[in-house]
């Protein structure tokens, strides 16, 4: 009889496939869906108002999802055993002039989520760099990234990659008032060491 127990095996036993980066797939837009509402609920709870919140997570449908990929923006997803556990967009800079004449990068990192059951192990920065670099090879060596100002987990990644803020606006709600600032990663600004 023919020995299998070296051969390969689509099996419950074969090891986790590697987490990979790569760029989106239109399959994909059920899964974003999900990730944008499990990690924008538990990023913003508390910080935007509570139903301001529940339209913009009710407004990133699938379909949503469809219709915006590609356009004028690229994506690419965090795949962990399978399934995606994260995304970044980004493309040129949606922003004109920085504070004190200062010129705004010309890439903009978008939106950077990574579920909160993955979070805290590096995927974020993993994105981040990948996103970094797509924008590089398209000429923006200079890249930012809103944050609100509230969000203390997105201000401290920002900042921990090598962020500095440049700019600042505000976000206004019926019943409430939201400062954003606006991170500048350039080249020859280095992240900080890593902790230990
Ligand atoms: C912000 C976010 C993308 C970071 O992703 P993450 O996978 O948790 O971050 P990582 O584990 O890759 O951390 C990268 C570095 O940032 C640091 N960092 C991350 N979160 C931090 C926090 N709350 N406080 C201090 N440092 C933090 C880490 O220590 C790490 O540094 P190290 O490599 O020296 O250890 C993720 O928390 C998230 O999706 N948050 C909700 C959505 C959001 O707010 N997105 C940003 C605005 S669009």
């Amino acid at each position: 009889m023919r020995d299998r127990s070296t051969e390969p095996s689509n099996d419950r036993t074969m090891p986790p496939h590697a987490p990979t980066i790569r760029p989106v797939a239109p399959s994909d837009v059920f899964s974003l869906a999900k990730v944008y509402e499990e990690t924008a609920r538990a990023a913003y709870q508390g910080i935007i108002p509570h139903d301001n919140l529940e339209a913009m997570i009710a407004r990133r449908t699938p379909g949503w999802w469809r219709r915006t990929l590609g356009k004028g923006s690229q994506t690419l997803v965090l795949e962990v055993d399978g399934r995606i556990a994260g995304y970044v967009t980004f493309g040129p800079s949606r922003y004109g002039e920085g504070e004190a004449g200062s010129a705004a990068p010309s890439g903009e990192i978008y939106e950077i989520q990574v579920l909160p059951t993955h979070q805290g192990l590096g995927f974020g920065a993993r994105l981040f760099e990948a996103a970094r670099s797509a924008l590089a090879e398209e000429g923006h060596e200079d890249v930012m990234a809103w944050a609100i100002a509230d969000n203390e987990q997105a201000v401290a990644f920002f900042a921990h990659m090598g962020g500095q803020v440049f700019a600042e606006t505000r976000i206004l709600y019926r019943t409430k008032t939201l400062r954003r600032v606006a991170f500048a990663f350039r080249p020859g600004v280095e992240r900080p060491v890593r902790r230990a």
